[in-house]
């Protein structure tokens, strides 16, 4: 049976807006979701909306999307504060492989996000699944939503 989603009722949220952060929030836009961007560091704020705002360009000269970019940053937030992730059915974290920064961002999720959330890594770190698990304290059900 073929399910359909109504991605204006998902709103997503995710952390880290560098280059791959960026990306996947324009591609997140295009899809239709509300997206609630968190600058982890300050430098992000002076070149991520432009960024964005560049793959829409992109996407829509090649036909991709049938509207110009401003109608798709409507659905854009960009901001500072974690706790601008309540509400968010989903988390996406695009921050650096290091496992210091990771650590202190995911705590930042846990801490304001409502729940139930899942967050999702985009990228799985270098260490293990299992190391990464013991270090955020997470409990077995929390693992289970991480692991889906
Ligand atoms: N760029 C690619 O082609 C590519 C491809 C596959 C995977 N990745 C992975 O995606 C992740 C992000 O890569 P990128 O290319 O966007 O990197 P980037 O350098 O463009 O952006 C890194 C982002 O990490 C965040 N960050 C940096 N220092 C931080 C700190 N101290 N605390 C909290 N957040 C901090 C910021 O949002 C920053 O913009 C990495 O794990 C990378 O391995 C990147």
């Amino acid at each position: 049976m073929k399910k359909t989603f109504d991605t204006a009722r998902i709103p997503i949220g995710l952390v880290g807006l560098g280059l791959m952060g960026c990306s996947i929030t324009a591609c997140l836009l295009m899809a239709g979701h509300p997206v609630m961007a968190v600058a982890p560091i300050p430098v992000d704020l002076d070149h991520a909306e432009n960024r964005i705002k560049e793959h829409l360009r992109g996407a829509y000269r090649e036909g991709l999307i049938k509207e110009a970019p401003e109608y798709y940053l409507k659905n854009l937030t960009i901001t500072e504060d974690y706790k601008d992730l309540a509400g968010c059915k989903l988390i996406l974290e695009c921050t650096l492989e290091d496992l210091d920064i990771k650590k202190a961002v995911y705590l930042k999720i846990e801490t304001y996000a409502s729940r139930p959330f899942q967050s999702a890594f985009y990228r799985t770190l270098h260490n293990t699944l299992s190391d990464f698990l013991g270090y955020t304290g997470w409990s077995l059900p929390t693992q289970h939503a991480f692991l889906k």
